[in-house]
């Protein structure tokens, strides 16, 4: 059974429903993941998964959303929940045993080429991130590519930080994002500007304890704004 959760109700997007998806799904993911991965200007950006991870991921219950124009799947947002053992994210930014337990990691998202820059990303992640606080998760992970802007730009806005980065994925560089649904993020006592690229000075700050919590565009392209609270002299 499919449960319609959301219809858009401003003009811009009303054609758009959102609506759990199941293992009926399998085929158009695939066909949806195949077209994106096609039309990559930048293939370090996205992992392609294999059939394998969507069988599993479509099973499980309130783990897929996706976005439907006239009944054609064409996005979707993807979390599951994993045991201790699996929760590398997890484990990568020190959650503890507790935490770990009431854990969730995000991913894939896409929107179809065709689709985008119509705020439905937005839309599925607020309403996705809405459902898993009222299942009674605490802590979110996710991972996203350094130059990703998109999604760095709306993870951030629903009040993630980024808290490492490192290789993930065979090999890919990626952020790492967490967002505690109880203690959300606040405006920090001090701030620095880096630009995305400047990976050897994003892993100093991140080790003397800052964390990403803005991007900003700069001449080249964008920086993250990274704060601390209590700097020790
Ligand atoms: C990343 C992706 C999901 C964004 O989907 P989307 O529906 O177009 O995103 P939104 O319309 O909600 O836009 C989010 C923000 O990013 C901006 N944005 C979207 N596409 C952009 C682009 N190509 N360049 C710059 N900014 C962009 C939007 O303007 C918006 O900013 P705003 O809130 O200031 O208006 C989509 O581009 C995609 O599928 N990319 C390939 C797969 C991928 O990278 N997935 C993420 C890693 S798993």
């Amino acid at each position: 059974m499919i449960i319609i959760i959301d219809v858009a109700d401003n003009d811009h997007s009303k054609e758009y429903e959102i609506k759990f998806l199941n293992e009926t799904h399998l085929d158009p993911i695939l066909c949806l993941q195949d077209t994106v991965i096609r039309s990559l200007s930048d293939s370090a950006i996205y992992y392609g998964e294999p059939i394998e991870f969507f069988r599993k991921q479509l099973m499980i219950k309130d783990g897929s959303m996706g976005i439907f124009k006239k009944e054609q799947v064409v996005g979707f947002h993807m979390a599951s929940f994993p045991s201790f053992n699996e929760a590398q994210l997890g484990v990568d930014i020190g959650l503890n045993q507790e935490e770990l337990s009431q854990f969730v990691q995000l991913g894939p998202v896409v929107i179809h080429p065709d689709h985008r820059k119509k705020g439905l990303l937005t839309r599925v992640a607020n309403m996705h991130l809405k459902t898993l606080e009222e299942m009674g998760y605490k802590h979110v992970c996710l991972t996203i590519s350094p130059n990703n802007y998109p999604t760095i730009r709306t993870t951030l806005a629903q009040g993630f930080v980024i808290k490492q980065i490192k290789k993930k994925f065979n090999n890919l560089l990626r952020y790492i994002f967490h967002l505690d649904f109880r203690n959300r993020f606040k405006q920090p006592k001090y701030s620095v500007r880096i630009p995305n690229t400047d990976i050897e000075s994003q892993k100093f700050i991140f080790s003397l304890g800052f964390y990403g919590y803005n991007v900003l565009k700069n001449d080249n392209g964008f920086d993250i704004v990274f704060g601390h609270d209590a700097i020790k002299a």
